[in-house]
């Protein structure tokens, strides 16, 4: 395993590899990215990672100062899962003095963390499409624990011709339900014990889609009652929408998604299912 800190070094390792799959992360890695880094070496031959916190997805009252980082502990990791290429870069080599371009998307972007965190969008899809363009991979995999994350890539690969094959892989599950997320480190042990509300929301949500339900209030009250019986009523959204669009339908449609944002102390959780 290489790992690289400069562009130009890594654009000289990488013409070694004829395919690569690349799954970039923000480090402080767990079984959920460690999942997409075997599947892509698993169907590339070879993986290229990145690990870096990017600045521009934060909101200038969140976590960016208190997001965890361990790189040491995540090469070790990483070496283990077979990946090939790491590329490690600092803030001022992807964003040095001068550089102010930025992507925006609309449409899927606008909804939801959209609307709960202006920029954090345009922050991923300006630091997506760099890493692209330094990484250059074939495939590329995502988590569907961010999925409307999932939904915004796909939406600017297509609009910029960007030549890339966007797989997206199911969430990775602690055994009480939660979804693993490097953010779980910095829960309470009250609100870790609380946490697994979110998934058992979704479920409550699926099995009344499953029994035919399709009026959104109905399912939205049910999710918010599972959270606040928990003791997590400081509920962002709960809310199903059309999985390809991401907005509200009354009634919902049938490719219907479950998706809850919920601050969590300092800690800020978010789940989905599709119904
Ligand atoms: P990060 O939160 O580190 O996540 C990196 C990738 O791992 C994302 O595609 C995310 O959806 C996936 N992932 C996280 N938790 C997962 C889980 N429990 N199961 C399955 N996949 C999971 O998402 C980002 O970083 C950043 O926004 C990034 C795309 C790197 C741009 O900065």
């Amino acid at each position: 395993m290489q790992v690289f800190e400069t562009i130009g070094a890594f654009r000289a390792a990488r013409t070694a590899y004829p395919t690569l799959g690349f799954v970039p992360t923000m480090g402080f890695l767990h079984e959920g990215h460690l999942g997409l880094v075997r599947r892509a070496k698993a169907e590339n031959g070879a993986v290229a990672v990145s690990i870096f916190v990017n600045p521009t997805q934060f909101g200038p009252n969140e976590d960016y100062a208190s997001y965890p980082r361990d790189p040491e502990r995540d090469l070790t990791l990483l070496k283990e899962a077979g990946a090939d290429l790491v590329f490690l870069p600092t803030p001022d080599v992807l964003y040095p003095p001068g550089s102010v371009t930025r992507i925006e998307v609309g449409g899927v972007a606008d909804e939801l963390e959209g609307q709960s965190r202006p920029g954090h969008f345009s922050g991923v899809a300006t630091v997506v499409t760099k890493l692209f363009n330094i990484v250059q991979p074939q495939r590329a995999y995502f988590g569907q624990k961010d999925a409307q994350q999932c939904a915004v890539v796909r939406r600017f690969v297509a609009d910029l011709d960007i030549p890339v094959e966007i797989v997206v892989c199911d969430i990775a599950r602690e055994a009480d339900g939660l979804a693993r997320s490097s953010r779980n480190v910095r829960l309470t042990t009250e609100n870790r014990q609380k946490a697994p509300a979110l998934f058992q929301a979704l479920q409550k949500a699926a099995r009344l889609f499953r029994n035919g339900e399709r009026d959104v209030d109905i399912l939205e009250n049910a999710m918010r009652a599972v959270l606040t019986e928990a003791g997590l009523p400081d509920i962002d959204y709960a809310t199903v929408v059309n999985a390809d669009t991401f907005r509200r339908e009354q009634p919902c449609s049938d490719n219907a998604l479950a998706l809850l944002a919920v601050q969590a102390g300092e800690v800020r959780l978010i789940d989905n299912m599709p119904l």
